[in-house]
């Protein structure tokens, strides 16, 4: 029969693989497919044709006809992997950025002064051999309390104003951190003395006023030693103290408190003056807490494995709010978290301006 002799199979087949590879995207593809393969497509009704030939012929027009309808398949399956691709490969090249073109100034985003002061505070530490430590917020009351020498019944819990979670099946309720101190004893647990950590994380305490807010920020210092003692600890505070105010003749006075996690335990205060309404940060009449310390407690050596006859060590934890506030005169803690474009472009700083030692840290605020 006229449509199934070898010539016209051919051509039909050249026909249909030439617009394969003519079609430009998927659904021009499909098209072709339909008009090929589909009920009424080309393909099948030649098949059709076959129903009325003898014997012999129809053997040899089927076997002829198959081959055609592979080449067609193969063809349509090929390109339509092909062209995504070509789709993802033109939308790449036509969206393309040029990620060295400089910002919009109008644009220009702010660093968050809480990011900021974790930066400055982690540069100074830096700078005296810490390494930067972090921890779960959601911890066990085990890492939060009790590693910490603070029972189940001690007075010092009610002091924290914990988020507690739901029990566990097994009955244990975790806590939202109440400070970054347990990331001492997870660090203790881990490694071997000598252990010089710095650990800035996010904090949680049912309080919410003027000067609280139920998240805040800490930072935590860990250092454990051979031999370690207060000398230490005052020498590496004092000297913080005066790196990050920028005050190189700064009081700072170590006034006795108590943690249950150390003994002797210190609260550091620094020296300012509040003369005609304002606050200023140097030599005065006057003092302000910035943060607490201690000589970690024997006893947090002795759970964490730590043999405290053999290692001694030095903690300390501050606000980070608390020293944002005062060296770059933010005066309402809540506004830290308000989103507030104008407040940040006011408070916030420019993001490739990071802070190190060499480069100074005490740039106005933005
Ligand atoms: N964890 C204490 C607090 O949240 C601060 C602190 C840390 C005190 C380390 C001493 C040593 O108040």
């Amino acid at each position: 029969m006229q449509g199934l002799d070898a010539q016209s199979l051919k051509s039909v087949s050249d026909e249909i693989v030439q617009a394969v590879d003519a079609a430009e995207n998927l659904e021009a593809l499909d098209a072709i497919r339909v008009n090929a393969l589909g009920k009424k497509g080309r393909i099948s009704l030649l098949m059709r044709e076959l129903g009325g030939m003898d014997a012999d012929a129809r053997k040899a027009a089927g076997q002829a006809l198959n081959i055609v309808k592979d080449q067609v398949a193969a063809a349509l399956e090929a390109k339509q992997f092909v062209l995504p691709q070509a789709a993802l490969n033109e939308k790449l090249a036509t969206e393309a950025i040029d990620v060295s073109l400089p910002s919009r100034p109008s644009r220009e985003a702010r660093l968050h002064p809480l990011s900021r002061t974790i930066e400055e505070v982690l540069a100074i530490f830096a700078e005296m051999g810490f390494q930067v430590a972090e921890g779960p917020d959601i911890e066990s009351d085990y890492y939060n309390f009790t590693a910490l020498n603070i029972p189940p019944e001690h007075p010092a819990r009610q002091e924290h104003d914990t988020f507690y979670l739901p029990a566990n099946a097994d009955g244990q309720r975790k806590v939202l951190r109440t400070h970054t101190s347990p990331v001492q004893i997870r660090t203790m647990e881990a490694k071997e003395p000598p252990i010089r950590i710095i650990v800035p994380g996010r904090t949680y305490r049912s309080d919410h006023d003027a000067t609280h807010s139920p998240m805040f920020h800490q930072c935590e210092g860990l250092v454990i030693g051979d031999g370690i003692h207060m000398g230490h600890l005052k020498g590496c505070l004092i000297d913080f103290c005066r790196a990050f105010f920028g005050v190189d003749d700064l009081p700072v006075r170590f006034r006795p408190s108590y943690f249950p996690f150390t003994e002797p335990s210190a609260e550091v205060d620094i020296g300012c003056t509040r003369d005609g309404g304002g606050l200023k940060i140097g030599a005065g009449d006057d003092w302000l807490e910035i943060l607490g310390s201690g000589m970690v407690n024997p006893r947090v050596l002795a759970n964490c494995g730590y043999d405290p006859e053999k290692y001694q060590g030095f903690a300390f934890g501050m606000g980070i709010e608390r020293i944002a506030m005062l060296k770059y005169g933010i005066p309402d803690l809540r506004t830290f978290y308000d989103s507030d474009l104008r407040w940040m472009r006011h408070y916030g700083f420019l993001p490739f301006d990071a802070p190190s030692i060499h480069a100074g840290l005490v740039g106005g605020a933005g």
